[in-house]
């Protein structure tokens, strides 16, 4: 049903006009420029090392330079990567959170792909990933069939619900980092947000009954990055915070929490 929901999506083409503003506040929280620019690059220029099981990643420039970058790409193309993750014939490895973005909606794809065409195109080669398994893409279709539900979900009867599960699952991608994976790299929807040891940063397990943290401690956490601990998360999740929820409406935030105590389990 997903998938084929998507699927109409995605072929009916054309996108609603989107606004690089909102498109930019949106990547705060997708964290698309933080894994596409390397420390001290030109923004979305890419070369970020992504380290995992399999071997490190280097994010591609996805900046519209002509020849290094997306010059010629369509808004099209860039759907086709966001949901189906398919790039040039070629398919993309989910280092890419794709499995995520994939729910995303027609309007937020807009405004992110019109913010990305504000942004400056820097000349870059990509640099090659250095994986040790996985190296042929081919392989990366029996992955998608398996653990790829494409497209946005069906929406749930309760709106706020609804919009912290999208903010959770589809923009923010929190499982990606706090859901453990399948042998397959394929996340573990049985266990969403218990915590993995993998790396680059170990992510702790964030289910409501091992946190026990009541909606107004959620609320705090979302908008300044302190626990009820005291404590203030820093790396990748400081980044989350300050870039991603910190930057949301009150009321986005309130969605999340009411998620992360309700939706997961
Ligand atoms: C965790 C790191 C990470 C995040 C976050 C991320 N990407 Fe990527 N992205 C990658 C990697 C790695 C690849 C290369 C995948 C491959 O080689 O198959 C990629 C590939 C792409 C491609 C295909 C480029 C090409 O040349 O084929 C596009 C488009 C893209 N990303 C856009 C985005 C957007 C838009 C966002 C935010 C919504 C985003 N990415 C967030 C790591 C990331
Ligand atoms: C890029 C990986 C990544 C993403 C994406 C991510 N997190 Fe985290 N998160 C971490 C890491 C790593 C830590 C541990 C940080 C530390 O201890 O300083 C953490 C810590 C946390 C904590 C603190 C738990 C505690 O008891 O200290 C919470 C809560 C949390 N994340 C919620 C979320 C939510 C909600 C999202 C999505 C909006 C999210 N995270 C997205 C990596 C991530």
């Amino acid at each position: 049903m997903w998938a084929l929901l998507g699927l109409g999506l995605a072929l009916a083409g054309d996108l609603p006009p989107g606004d690089p503003a909102r498109g930019a506040l949106l990547e705060g929280l997708a964290g698309c420029q933080a894994c596409h620019t390397s420390e001290g690059g030109a923004p979305l220029a890419g070369g970020y090392r992504i380290e995992t099981p399999h071997g490190d990643f280097y994010s591609p420039n996805i900046t519209l330079d002509p020849t290094t970058g997306l010059g010629d790409w369509t808004e099209r193309d860039f759907v086709r990567a966001m949901r189906r993750g398919r790039a040039e014939g070629q398919h993309l490895y989910p280092a890419f959170p794709y499995g995520s973005y994939t729910a995303m909606t027609d309007q937020d794809l807009a405004d992110l792909w019109a913010w990305m065409r504000s942004v400056p195109p820097t000349p870059q080669s990509s640099r090659p990933h250095e994986l040790e398994r996985f190296r042929w893409r081919g392989a990366l279709a029996f992955w998608k069939l398996l653990e790829l539900d494409r497209g946005p979900r069906r929406p749930l009867d309760d709106a706020q619900l609804d919009r912290g599960r999208y903010l959770v699952d589809a923009v923010g991608h929190c499982g990606e980092c706090h859901t453990p994976r399948n042998g397959l790299g394929g996340l573990r929807d049985r266990l969403a947000m218990a915590g993995t040891d993998d790396p680059p940063e170990p992510a702790p397990d964030i289910r409501p009954a091992t946190l026990g943290w009541s909606a107004r401690d959620w609320e705090d956490f979302l908008a300044d990055g302190m626990t009820p601990e005291g404590d203030v998360v820093g790396g990748e999740m400081g980044r989350v915070i300050r870039q991603g929820t910190a930057r949301l409406s009150a009321a986005d935030r309130a969605a999340i929490a009411r998620w992360m105590r309700e939706g997961v389990e």
